[in-house]
């Protein structure tokens, strides 16, 4: 096994083990040391203050440290094995907050710091070699996120809410979203959303029942966490759930959950969706304590509200909320949150949302619903498949 991860902190890390050990193998492969092995300890501040005064005479923890195999008496040992880097999460943790950047990202940092001293890089010998290992290690981090999102696919899962809308308008059978969903799907969707209100205004519990039988791709049941719908969810089992904040009085759904002060509840709510198969996501705004809350409750997904980087009316704004984004996806992902995004999206604001990296999956429902009537769902659905990355 070339990179061995353990973790010897008090509470788990709040990041994501799988991760860091796939960034530690696509580290030592950029190096041109993919056969080498690696070994990674994650600690806290006291046992990193242990090692730093037994091996340094430092008083204090440290970021880091890194011990190369070959050196103190291993010089015979085969030269694979590179030796091991120590990572204190406390000390991480208080410097991503004051670099402003993820937990992830500062441990990948220091990953990296530690990794280039075990191949000899010495930042203490000489003002001019510190400089070589800290452009190195630059050049590292941006190879590696470049090499990370390259080619990341993004999926579309559309919203046939407004089908239903249609239907609704005049109380009879038509259009049928069963009927629409099945169009989306051949036209290239991977997957299905609707939203079952608890007034009923749009989708039917007949449409969820029929669209579990006939989705191919995957279903996608938006929700109120309700005690009713959370049962329907159960008895049908989509394969995911979103829950959203609903209130009757709103058009479509306005806000992002508020996770960090309802989590008990979502807790709960998530345990017994986990029980019956069901993944969650949660529909929040791009908010940093919402993203931690959200990995806190055990969710699977955050669905990052988008609405507020549509509705934007000046160039400034938009790049503001952008920006939000982009931040909250990354803090997401880098958590091991899996990210989706919606809300809003059109035509002309999805490519740049796209191009994150680290979003799956986009929801969107108005503005393909609202182009189809001029050219067709069909064309209205491949039109927007066209706008992603697609691997
Ligand atoms: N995501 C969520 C959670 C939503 O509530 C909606 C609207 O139903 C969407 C995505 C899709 O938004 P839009 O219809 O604006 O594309």
């Amino acid at each position: 096994m070339p990179v061995l991860i353990t973790s010897q902190t008090v509470t788990p890390p709040l990041i994501n083990l799988k991760q860091l050990r796939q960034r530690a193998e696509m580290l030592l492969s950029l190096c041109g040391h993919a056969q080498s092995e690696l070994s990674i300890l994650l600690l806290d501040d006291p046992d990193m203050a242990q090692l730093n005064e037994q091996y340094r005479n430092k008083k204090g923890p440290t970021n880091v440290l890194a011990f190369a195999m070959q050196e103190g008496g291993g010089e015979h040992l085969p030269a694979e094995l590179l030796g091991d880097v120590i990572i204190s999460l406390d000390t991480a943790s208080r410097e991503a907050a004051s670099d402003r950047v993820t937990l992830h990202q500062r441990v990948t940092i220091l990953l990296i710091h530690g990794l280039l001293h075990l191949l000899g890089y010495d930042h203490e010998r000489s003002p001019g070699e510190a400089q070589g290992m800290a452009e190195r290690e630059k050049h590292l981090l941006n190879q590696l996120l470049t090499e990370e999102r390259r080619g990341k696919m993004v999926s579309l899962a559309i919203n046939v809410d407004h089908i239903a809308t249609l239907r609704q308008a005049r109380g009879i059978a038509e259009p049928d979203p069963v009927l629409a969903a099945g169009i989306c799907e051949l036209a290239g969707a991977q997957g299905i959303v609707v939203h079952l209100r608890e007034d009923r205004r749009h989708i039917q519990d007949r449409d969820v029942r029929l669209l579990r039988q006939t989705v191919k791709t995957k279903l996608n049941l938006e929700m109120g966490a309700t005690e009713e719908i959370i049962g329907i969810a159960l008895e049908i089992k989509p394969d995911m759930i979103t829950l959203v904040p609903e209130k009757r009085k709103e058009l479509t759904t306005e806000g992002g959950l508020n996770v960090a002060g309802q989590k008990k509840k979502l807790q709960e709510v998530i345990a017994r969706m986990h029980k019956g198969g069901i993944p969650v996501s949660l529909f929040i705004d791009p908010d940093s304590r919402q993203i931690s809350a959200s990995h806190e409750v055990g969710a699977t997904f955050v669905e990052i509200h988008t609405g507020r980087y549509c509705d934007a009316v000046t160039e400034q704004a938009r790049d503001k909320e952008f920006s939000l984004i982009a931040t909250a996806a990354e803090e997401a992902y880098e958590m091991g949150l899996r990210v989706n995004a919606g809300h809003g999206l059109n035509y002309l604001n999805t490519r740049r949302v796209a191009g994150l990296g680290t979003i799956e999956e986009l929801s969107i429902g108005h503005a393909i619903m609202a182009r189809s009537i001029l050219v067709g769902l069909d064309q209205a659905v491949r039109e927007m498949l066209a706008l992603l990355p697609a691997g």
